[in-house]
């Protein structure tokens, strides 16, 4: 009833625990068994392992939560040896999500990560591009265009490009990155954003911008989602401030054919839960035999 297939892997249901807010599903055990989930992205990887942002990495605001972790993680090559072996024990769908700051680093770490046992690498081009200006490959579509290119060159599995948010043009980016290769497609990252301490009359993080996310940014990544899907022929996670089976919901009914959850996952760690089963009741109260039947429908 509830299983949806995206680039060819099957999911047991449409939620996916949002990369960065999971870890490697590690913490969430001793809540609930992670294999009930639909999915898990686990936490950004890099090439390198990456120590992540110094001073103060979180900071809620009102509705939402500002992030500048720095992608602290342990490196792809860590990770296949030793978090993807516990995550494989789980009976749900392992999603690679990988980062990088120049395109020689993406390309090994697809590489790697193709060979590994996982069932589909989520690429994050929200990073900085270190060789050009540290502007994020997300923002321009010829910059990101040449990074999903590449990629896929030597990508072994499906392919999801995950969107930001930030790109000058987001229905012109989705559609380049398809152009690319891009198998799938996943949106939104978070916002840039900022605060500032008052008392210190500073910035509240070091690197002054961070990323919002949360309920704060749902009403605008559900447009950004409608708005792709409208435009691109691959499969669309959407993403970006679900809190609830509703709002999961609305992103199916704007076209997703699976969401991803994030921020909630802190708010209340059976959020996932909450949500699978939310959506199970709406189904049945409804006599919704498959979510095909509502996805998209207010197209
Ligand atoms: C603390 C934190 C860490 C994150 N780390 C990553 C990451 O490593 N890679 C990535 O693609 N997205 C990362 N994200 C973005 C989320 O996966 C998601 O796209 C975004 O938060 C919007 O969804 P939400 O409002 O449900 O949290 C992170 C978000 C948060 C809050």
């Amino acid at each position: 009833m509830l299983e949806v297939t995206v680039c060819g892997v099957k999911l047991k249901n449409p939620v996916i625990a949002a990369s960065g807010t999971y870890g490697f599903g590690e913490e969430f055990r001793s809540f609930y068994n992670p294999s009930e989930l639909g999915g898990i992205s686990c936490k950004g990887l890099t090439i390198n392992k990456k120590e992540g942002n110094e001073g103060i990495r979180i900071y809620e605001t009102k509705s939402g939560l500002l992030n500048s972790i720095g992608l602290q993680n342990p490196g792809v090559e860590h990770f296949i040896t030793h978090e993807l072996e516990n995550m494989k024990k789980l009976s749900t769908a392992i999603i690679a999500n990988m980062g990088g700051g120049t395109l020689e680093d993406y390309v090994r770490g697809a590489e790697l990560l193709s060979g590994a046992d996982i069932q589909m690498l989520e690429l994050n081009i929200s990073c900085p591009n270190v060789k050009q200006g540290g502007m994020a490959f997300g923002i321009k579509e010829e910059v990101a265009y040449e990074v999903v290119r590449q990629v896929k060159g030597v990508c072994k599995k499906p392919l999801i490009v995950k969107l930001s948010p930030n790109a000058e043009n987001i229905v012109a980016m989705s559609e380049r990155c398809c152009a690319a290769g891009a198998d799938g497609l996943s949106l939104v990252n978070t916002f840039n954003a900022m605060a500032i301490d008052i008392t210190k009359r500073k910035p509240v993080f070091n690197n002054v911008t961070a990323g919002l996310s949360g309920p704060a940014i749902k009403p605008i990544a559900l447009r950004m989602v409608y708005e792709v899907v409208k435009n691109v022929d691959v499969p669309v996670i959407g993403m970006g401030g679900i809190t609830t089976w509703q709002d999961a919901v609305e992103f199916i009914m704007a076209g997703a054919t699976a969401v991803q959850v994030g921020t909630a996952n802190f708010m209340n760690p059976y959020a996932c839960i909450d949500i699978i089963e939310g959506i199970k009741s709406f189904m049945e109260r409804e006599r919704i035999k498959s979510l095909e039947e509502i996805r998209g429908c207010i197209l």
